[in-house]
């Protein structure tokens, strides 16, 4: 059985994600979407908050499921018995260190692969963080993340503002 896993912070979870999520579902048995919990980053969601926005919208994706981890990324792959591991390009600016990441990963883990999907055109522009500054300052995010999450991000991020 072919098993990836596909990384990140997902803070939240964008439909830049999502599209990599369901190619890289049509190129293995089996997609683990594995949630960083402290991704060092002070992250606007839990981990677990994260984690169930994931579940929620990979729900009709048989094959994929999601966890969160911990530690290195390289122990989590060997721990799941992956070979691979996956992750979108948007742009140059991604490789070099995504190159880097690549490169440590297998230093750490010979027996894992990175594998990189370019972005589809359409959510190249798309991150993360520039969804969460337009919904912190009540901006209508529904373009950027799935239809099933969009409210719950909008609601909690504009509270953030307020408080
Ligand atoms: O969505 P992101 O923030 O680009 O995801 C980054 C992620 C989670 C893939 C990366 O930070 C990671 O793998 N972290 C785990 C720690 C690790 O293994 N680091 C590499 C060796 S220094």
């Amino acid at each position: 059985m072919k098993i990836a896993i596909c990384p990140g912070s997902f803070d939240p979870i964008t439909l830049g994600h999502l599209d990599i999520i369901r190619r890289a579902a049509l190129l293995f048995d089996r997609l683990i979407v594995a949630v960083l919990v402290n991704p060092g980053k002070n992250p606007s969601f839990t981990a677990e908050e994260r984690l169930d926005m994931i579940r929620r919208v990979v729900r009709d994706i048989p094959n994929v499921e999601a966890e969160c981890f911990d530690g290195l990324l390289a122990d989590y792959a060997r721990l799941k018995g992956a070979h691979t591991i996956v992750k979108g390009l948007r742009a140059v600016t991604d490789f070099e260190y995504e190159f880097q990441m690549a490169l440590i990963n297998r230093k750490l883990n010979p027996d894992t692969d990175t594998v990189f999907l370019t972005t589809s055109s359409q959510y190249m522009y798309l991150s993360s963080s520039m969804v969460k500054s337009i919904a912190c300052f009540g901006g209508d995010i529904a373009d950027y993340v799935p239809e099933c999450i969009c409210g719950e991000i909008s609601e909690r991020l504009s509270k953030r503002k307020d408080n």
